[in-house]
């Protein structure tokens, strides 16, 4: 549904010179260099499927977003979203895809929501049935009713947020690109964006490209997850997939200290257990983290029980953020060539 084919995109900034001659002396000659927001980016998205786009601030998640919704054209290579190239194909394309930019509203500033609503209706030629479906959905889920008649520019950014994912969807794309789309936003708005989306999916098939710095959207919403780094595409394959190229695991126990205390405890772990690192946690849990190149679970498990009198023990999922992370600072990490 969404393929990117060596996708390329460089920009050309001017240089500055500092100071006030600087300032003056670009005015006649120009140096320019060129900024390679997106290095040659391949990737493939199935119909259906619900993708994260991940990657440090400036890794070309934003420029891939508009170059994929006919924004911006490549420098070189190809986008296709459902068939089309979407530079080239703007007004065909649009009917096809929705799209939302935490950053930038796509709502009308001076109108009420519903008022943004009728308007699209109108520009997308959505059928009644389609659109009173719709709306009944948004009412229910985002709540739509309480805007009423408040220009867009009066909302709050959680209420004005919940109206661009609506608007998005509101003549039923094929695919919608979410760009940041819950940057702000409180936990319960967080979790009414992700539920539509996932409602939608599930109802109607439509694939989803998520960027997010948000590590709970991303486990909330995608199955599949793309980590870009410096513009090129460094992992693909499923959010498992991704944490199982964690390199260390973790474990919380608790447990009855019959009197040496923690740090005695933590000394203890980090002796026998070379390589580990163990601290106190809140409620006097300890928490160890092991490299799993030298540890095993059942290692480390069977080392506790025989040690400690353990009352209670987890062993929390390997941490997104720290996975990525790892990758962003060019540790090596698993590679998995499964297609996203
Ligand atoms: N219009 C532009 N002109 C010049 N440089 C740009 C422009 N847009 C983005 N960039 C640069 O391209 C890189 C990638 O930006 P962006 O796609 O916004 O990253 P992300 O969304 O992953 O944070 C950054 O270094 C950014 O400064
Ligand atoms: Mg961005």
């Amino acid at each position: 549904m969404i393929v990117a084919e060596n996708l390329v995109k460089e920009f050309k900034v001017t240089e500055r010179r500092p100071g006030l001659l600087g300032s003056l002396s670009t005015l006649f000659s120009r140096k320019y260099r060129l900024v390679r927001a997106v290095s040659d980016v391949c990737f493939e998205i199935p119909a259906g499927v619900k993708a994260a786009y991940i990657g440090a601030n400036g890794a070309g998640k934003s420029t891939t977003v508009k170059m994929l919704t006919g924004i911006m054209t490549p420098t070189s290579g190809r986008a296709l979203v459902a068939g089309l190239e979407p530079y080239r194909e703007r007004r065909r394309n649009a009917a096809n895809i929705g799209v939302v930019f935490g950053q930038r509203s796509q709502l009308w500033w001076d109108l009420p929501v519903l008022d943004s609503f009728r308007i699209l209706r109108r520009i997308h030629d959505i059928p009644d049935t389609v659109y009173r479906r719709n709306m009944a959905l948004y009412r229910d889920l985002l709540d739509l009713d309480a805007l009423g008649n408040t220009p867009v520019r009066q909302l709050s950014l959680g209420q004005r947020m919940r109206a661009e994912v609506a608007a998005c969807l509101v003549h039923d794309p094929k695919v919608i690109f979410l760009d940041e789309p819950t940057v702000g936003l409180d936990i319960v708005l967080k979790g009414a964006v992700r539920e539509l989306v996932n409602h939608i999916n599930a109802e109607l098939g439509t694939t989803v490209l998520l960027t997010s710095h948000d590590i709970g959207d991303i486990s909330a919403i995608c199955d599949r997850v793309l980590v870009v780094n410096e513009g090129e595409v460094v992992h693909r394959g499923s959010m498992e997939e991704l944490l199982a190229t964690a390199d260390t695991r973790a474990v919380v126990f608790e447990h009855r200290d019959i009197g040496a205390g923690p740090d005695a405890a933590v000394a203890l772990i980090e002796t026998h257990l070379v390589g580990a690192s163990a601290r106190v946690v809140h409620g006097g849990r300890i928490r160890i983290e092991y490299p799993v190149a030298c540890w095993s679970a059942r290692q480390v498990m069977g080392f506790l029980l025989e040690r400690f009198d353990v009352v209670d023990c987890v062993a929390p999922e390997p941490d997104l953020e720290m996975v990525l992370r790892r990758i962003y600072t060019g540790q090596p990490a698993k590679r998995s060539e499964t297609v996203a």
